[in-house]
């Protein structure tokens, strides 16, 4: 793997580079149907931009990169895609194991999991095992994810805490309902990249990204090179981050 000086001709701050990049990969089904293709063909066309992402967020040092591999709602996909979506996962797990170990990947799962066939959850557990020592960067995988699905399963472990007597409602704060979250492990992302030209977020992080940057490129996933991800991160160097104070006084959660 080469330094950043030299794919990146400078344009990358080192000093800046953003802790936690978070993708909605989207486009995949576009990509496939303007070539006539079947849409698993875009899919699996997107894990090779995974692949290229990923390999490009370790190199220039982001900590923690999350995918939205497959939402709560993309259930309701007709089920051959479903299922096209699975044995994609699984073998992508299985085939970039190499790409995990050799650069210090530590596979993540946000999500519910256990909705999954027997044979995902073997791959995925086996990957989350195989991968734990791993700690150069954390690829996070959104997988049966929705927002709205992670702040209900927090407010009812709350709610059973304070029944409990383990948590008393006057004391939640933000950082309290964070620690409720699926991503309690990480810090808030940074970045939020959305690609394939829709402007919305989708049911995605909407707590979590609170104060994060946002970046919308038309580039369908499948199309997404690693030149265009550099050119994002140069991008959100340049912002003003202000958290809603007043610029020189930054300061996230
Ligand atoms: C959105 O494109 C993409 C998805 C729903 C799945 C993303 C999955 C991958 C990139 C491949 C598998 C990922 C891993 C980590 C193994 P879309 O189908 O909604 O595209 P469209 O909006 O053009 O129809």
């Amino acid at each position: 793997m080469s330094s950043v000086g030299d794919t990146l001709d400078g344009a990358i701050v080192p000093g800046k580079v953003p802790a936690h990049v978070a993708i909605i990969m989207d486009g995949n089904g576009r990509w496939a149907q303007q070539r006539g293709l079947p849409r698993q063909q875009g899919h699996w066309e997107g894990v090779k931009s995974v692949r290229r992402i990923t390999e490009a967020a370790c190199r220039i040092g982001v900590r923690y990169l999350t995918l939205y591999a497959f939402s709560t709602e993309n259930w309701g996909r007709p089920k051959e895609e479903v299922s096209a979506l699975m044995s994609l996962l699984v073998s992508c797990l299985h085939d970039e194991m190499p790409l995990f170990m050799d650069n210090g990947i530590r596979l993540r799962v946000i999500g519910q999991p256990d909705v999954f066939l027997p044979e995902v959850r073997t791959a995925l557990d086996a990957a989350l095992e195989q991968t734990a020592g791993n700690s150069r960067m954390d690829l996070v995988l959104a997988l049966s994810y929705s927002s709205r699905w992670e702040l209900t399963e927090a407010m009812r472990s709350a709610a059973r805490d304070a029944k409990a007597g383990s948590l008393d409602p006057e004391h939640i704060d933000a950082s309290v309902v964070n620690r409720y979250l699926a991503t309690s492990f990480m810090p808030d992302p940074d970045l939020l990249i959305r690609t394939s030209g829709e402007y919305r977020i989708s049911n995605f992080l909407l707590w979590q990204i609170a104060y994060s940057e946002l970046f919308f490129t038309p580039v369908l996933w499948p199309d997404f090179t690693e030149e265009m991800f550099y050119a994002a991160i140069a991008d959100y160097q340049k912002r003003d981050r202000r958290f809603g104070k007043v610029s020189g006084s930054n300061q996230s959660k």
